[in-house]
């Protein structure tokens, strides 16, 4: 799994913040990545000790991993309802909460579940956190859609680069089949109006700007974890 520049410890304290909130007989998002598995973890311990939680993963790779922790999981159209959704972040803008995601390509689905939740934490670790969003923004975009999606990109000030997986010579496929364009905007200083455009684009399924979906932010440090509600 991709790894970034925090450390393991910034990862799990954050995680471990986190999963303290999840209450007996709810039903919990799993997200994707390096510091969700930390929490997904976190999750089976409880789980061994007692915990009846049944949990909605984001990704195959959370599912696997949720299985493996002994947490029971559900799809998404077999719940009525997310409690609580526990996710990381590629970069939170630390006046907003407004992030990027989509570092695994997991986006898609991590926003239908981190949306529909009735509560979503961020956790991250520092290396994640910036005033303003400036991150490339990843957008899963359907396989023959990928130049008119680029071309809609470069219209609106950006640079897309089609996502190579780093062992495999092809493109990363997600999930969902499709493929992921990365595109570089530089600051961005309204990420609303630029989800809203990206949103707009035919053949873009989801981008991975989440606006005003995180209710708080978790970020581990060295010797605590700082929460921002
Ligand atoms: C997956 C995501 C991840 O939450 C994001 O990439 C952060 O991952 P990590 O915790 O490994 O840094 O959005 O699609």
């Amino acid at each position: 799994m991709k790894t970034t520049g925090g450390t393991d410890a910034q990862k799990r304290r954050a995680a471990a913040a986190a999963v303290e909130a999840v209450e007996d007989g709810t039903v919990v998002g799993l997200g994707t990545g390096s510091t969700t598995a930390f929490a997904i973890r976190a999750i089976g311990d409880r789980v061994a000790d007692g915990l009846d939680v049944r949990g909605v993963p984001t990704s195959f790779a959370a599912r696997e991993l949720a299985r493996e922790c002994g947490i029971p999981v559900a799809d998404l159209d077999e719940v009525d309802a997310i409690d609580l959704a526990i996710d990381g972040a590629d970069q939170v803008a630390t006046t907003d909460g407004a992030l990027v995601k989509g570092g695994g390509a997991a986006h898609a689905r991590e926003k239908v579940v981190d949306a529909f939740a009735d509560r979503f934490l961020v956790i991250a670790d520092p290396s994640k956190t910036a005033e303003t969003l400036s991150h490339a923004v990843p957008i899963e975009v359907l396989p023959s859609a990928r130049t008119t999606v680029a071309a809609g990109v470069s219209d609106l000030g950006g640079e897309a680069a089609l996502r190579r997986a780093e062992r495999k010579d092809g493109p990363v496929v997600t999930d969902n089949g499709n493929l992921v364009l990365d595109c570089e905007f530089g600051t961005i200083s309204d990420p609303e109006s630029l989800a809203a455009a990206l949103a707009s684009l035919p053949g873009a399924v989801e981008h991975g700007i989440f606006v005003g979906l995180a209710d708080a932010v978790y970020v581990g440090t060295d010797d605590g974890v700082d929460v921002t509600e």
